[in-house]
């Protein structure tokens, strides 16, 4: 594509979240897990500041100067690259100049951040083109710091307030494991994910319209109800003062904040059940967390509802639940092993006639977070 050998891989992984769903920004807690899905930048180093980036899934090649990021249209890959450069750089980390091919196999805007993976591998590209030059980034550049930097770069170049889960979890996810993160402090716990057990993403082919407005607006209402209490955040929310100023509350707050303090509570139980392999219980606790995003976030879709609804039916499937933002995007479902045959039928036989939509279904599996390496300059 450009001439010359490549110098380096970086790579960076899509995700799904086992449960925890719009806690992160109210400083509580989820449990991602990174997965075998990835976005892949090959390439090697300049001299100047110049990068490029062609996108072999778009056959697109963007080029920008690191002294001049302007953002693209809305909606356009090359803002999660362009985001990456800039917070780096006004972040005062001295970037060296690439050229790369991309390709990903992440399904783009499906609610399994393919955005973050983009924003990893760009990041992970640009410390592997300073090493491979011989300038190597400032070691502070370590995995929390790079999550909060992409997801920086993710809130200024798309305008989506999004808390820190999605970068995180594709930065620091552990294969084969599950990662409990508290939001608040950032401390995490890796969680053995059992064998025996399956995960599998049900694609709904719906497109998340609206999904960015709409999230801001959940933002903006969890933070009203914090303020109702007097607290910073919804983590300092005591359940029995909620319980206790609910009645004759009516209106969308209080069904946020509802939503939020009990789906936290279901992230520790959800942590317990996966340490003593109780699927059946994690499964419940993925249904009631589905129920309590369509029934009190509101933010689940007809598609997302069928899905779930189709996948509880098959016998073997512990629990379903929408995962990332929603308004459309991908369910999730826990199953048995030997059931996964089966519930891939019952999409494809019920879901197109229930929606209209043509469904794709896949088993993932826990992978590690975003990392790169350089390549023999002679091998390229
Ligand atoms: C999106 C955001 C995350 C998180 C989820 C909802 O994926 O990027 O920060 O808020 O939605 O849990």
């Amino acid at each position: 594509m450009f001439g010359r050998p490549a110098r380096f891989v970086a790579r960076a992984p899509g995700r799904v979240n086992l449960i925890g769903e719009h806690t992160d920004y109210n400083d509580g807690f989820v449990l991602p897990m990174a997965i075998d899905r990835e976005v892949t930048l090959v390439g090697a180093p300049r001299e100047d500041r110049v990068v490029r980036v062609h996108s072999l899934d778009f056959d697109e090649t963007l080029t920008f100067g690191l002294d001049f990021i302007p953002r693209e249209a809305a909606g356009r890959w090359g803002n999660y690259v362009r985001g990456v450069a800039a917070v780096l750089r006004d972040a005062a980390f001295a970037l060296t100049g690439f050229d790369a091919v991309l390709k990903g196999d992440v399904p783009m805007g499906s609610g399994l951040s393919s955005s973050a993976a983009i924003e990893l591998a760009t990041l992970m590209a640009f410390k592997a083109a300073g090493e491979a030059a011989g300038r190597p980034l400032d070691a502070r550049l370590d995995g929390e710091l790079a999550a909060r930097l992409a997801q920086r770069a993710e809130q200024r170049y798309t305008g989506v307030q999004c808390g820190i889960m999605d970068q995180f979890i594709a930065t620091l996810g552990v294969e084969g494991h599950a990662l409990k993160i508290d939001c608040l402090d950032l401390t995490h716990e890796a969680v053995p994910m059992p064998a025996g057990a399956r995960i599998v993403v049900i694609d709904t082919g719906a497109s998340r319209a609206l999904a960015a407005s709409a999230y801001n607006t959940r933002r903006a209402e969890c933070e009203a109800g914090a303020a109702l209490f007097r607290a910073q955040t919804l983590r300092d929310v005591r359940y029995a003062d909620f319980v206790a100023r609910r009645e004759g509350a009516e209106g969308p707050v209080m069904l946020r904040v509802g939503h939020v303090l009990l789906e936290n509570q279901r992230v520790l139980d959800a942590v317990e059940a996966l340490k003593r392999g109780d699927l059946e219980e994690l499964g419940l606790l993925m249904s009631h967390s589905h129920q309590s995003l369509r029934d009190l976030y509101e933010v689940s879709s007809d598609a997302l509802d069928a899905a779930v609804d189709i996948a509880e039916g098959v016998e073997g499937v512990y629990g379903a639940r929408m995962t990332g933002a929603g308004f459309g995007g991908c369910a999730i479902a826990l199953t048995r092993e030997d059931a996964v045959d089966a519930l891939r039928e019952a999409i494809e036989a019920q879901y197109p006639q229930r929606t209209g939509l043509t469904p794709k279904v896949f088993v993932c599996r826990a992978n590690a977070g975003a990392s790169y390496r350089l390549l023999d300059a002679a091998a390229g």
